[in-house]
């Protein structure tokens, strides 16, 4: 494990204690994590009071002590902020108790619940906080601003109003472990890494995301510390992105996720992706060979979906069933649907996949099924299908 001991002060006595953890594979056990991802952990020291803004990962306890120590004894703290209790934010609270023993753990009250579930933590150290509740370190005060649902029921943010800092724990945060910092030194890839993120974490809230957006009109903000990725100096594109991400307009983009075990739908999907392509966006996604991150990013503004798919056993292809039903649970604003499909002989995927659709908001616009390798008169019916999303896409 890389221990670098990296502490740098993001903002007046604000310091970034978090760790990277560049071996990470997968997150939630579904999505690759090519690139790792980081654990931010924010140390915030006011004149009278020290406050620790979340916590990291199991194993990475003792490295955070370690950043920690070279700004301060963390046998003195005081709070221990709790957003959000998930074990890669919320684990390292008992090795914290064990160190502070007379810290406070500052939490919602379903944030306090599901840590005591969770965590063998002592119920008598928790301090139930809800939305403008304030914290004063003496010369600063950190407000907790309610923000639930993002992405579990017990979230909120934690704001240093002096400064202007955020700390929004999952929200805004990328999948990236960088020795970059912040956004601007690493580039405008950045927005990406976020989108993905975006779209597997919090596209199944979108309301929630937004509400929470209208919520941080209210407030200055001048720095955005998430609790993964870089961290935002300049937060306006980030924001523009995140309000952008939860409005109502979409891309004149149609997404393709599609399988084929001998060509036959491939072929289809070429000719649907240049039929589409000469009027709007199309982007095909082979769902066996890519990263299903960058498949939810694409579902962010994606205004019209094809699935394309062989019938394998009576139904679409297991790949193809998994990608849909991840879909369909991630709730993309996705407007317009549309199939096309191979069988051998009886067929059976159109009819188990326009089902999934049919559960979802979007409208399916129709289904190309083919007995075998697609025919001149098959390849016209997909045009068509093609002719008609890219319209309506537009
Ligand atoms: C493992 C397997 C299972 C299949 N099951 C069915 C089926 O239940 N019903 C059917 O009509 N065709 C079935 N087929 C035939 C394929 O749907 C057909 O070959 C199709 O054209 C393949 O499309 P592709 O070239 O895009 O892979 C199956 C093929 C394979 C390899
Ligand atoms: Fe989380
Ligand atoms: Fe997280």
């Amino acid at each position: 494990m890389a221990i670098t001991r990296e502490v740098r002060e993001i903002s007046s006595d604000v310091y970034w204690v978090g760790v990277r953890d560049w071996d990470r594979k997968f997150f939630d056990k579904l999505v690759p994590l090519p690139e790792g991802t980081t654990y931010n952990a924010y140390l915030v020291q006011g004149e009278d009071k020290t406050a620790l803004v979340d916590t990291v990962n199991p194993g990475f306890e003792k490295e955070l002590e370690e950043k920690i120590r070279q700004v301060t004894d963390p046998e003195g703290l005081d709070y221990l902020i709790m957003n959000h209790a998930e074990p890669d934010h919320a684990n390292g609270l008992s090795h914290m108790v064990s160190l502070a023993g007379d810290a406070e753990i500052l939490a919602t009250k379903k944030g306090k619940d599901m840590a005591l579930s969770l965590y063998d933590l002592p119920e008598e150290k928790f301090h139930v906080v809800e939305g403008g509740d304030t914290l004063d370190l003496g010369d600063k005060i950190l407000e907790f601003i309610e923000a639930p649902w993002l992405h579990w029921p017990e979230t909120m943010f934690t704001y240093y109003r002096e400064e202007g800092v955020l700390f929004p724990s999952d929200f805004f945060g990328a999948h990236v472990a960088t020795p970059k910092l912040y956004a601007d030194e690493f580039g405008e890839d950045v927005l990406k890494r976020a989108k993905d993120y975006f779209g597997e974490i919090m596209m199944p809230f979108r309301p929630r995301a937004k509400r929470a957006l209208d919520k941080l009109e209210e407030y200055e903000v001048n720095t955005i510390a998430p609790s993964h990725g870089v961290i935002y100096r300049n937060p306006e594109k980030i924001l523009e992105a995140h309000r952008s991400w939860t409005g109502a307009e979409l891309d004149e983009k149609v997404l393709i996720p599609y399988v084929s075990m001998w060509g036959s739908t491939a072929e289809m999907v070429h000719v649907l992706r240049e039929t589409i392509a000469s009027e709007v966006d199309a982007v095909p996604f082979e769902v066996s060979s890519q990263n299903l991150n960058n498949l939810a990013g694409e579902l962010v503004d994606s205004a019209g979906v094809v699935f394309g798919t062989p019938t394998v056993l009576a139904g679409p292809h297991p790949q193809i069933i998994y990608t849909a039903t991840l879909a369909k649970k991630l709730n993309p604003p996705t407007k317009y649907f549309g199939i096309v499909e191979s069988h051998g002989w009886a067929g059976g995927a159109v009819r188990e996949l326009s089902k999934l659709v049919e559960g979802t908001s979007g409208e399916l616009l129709g289904a190309v099924d083919v007995k075998g390798s697609p025919e001149e008169g098959d390849l016209e019916r997909v045009i068509e299908l093609g002719e008609e999303i890219a319209e309506k896409v537009k």
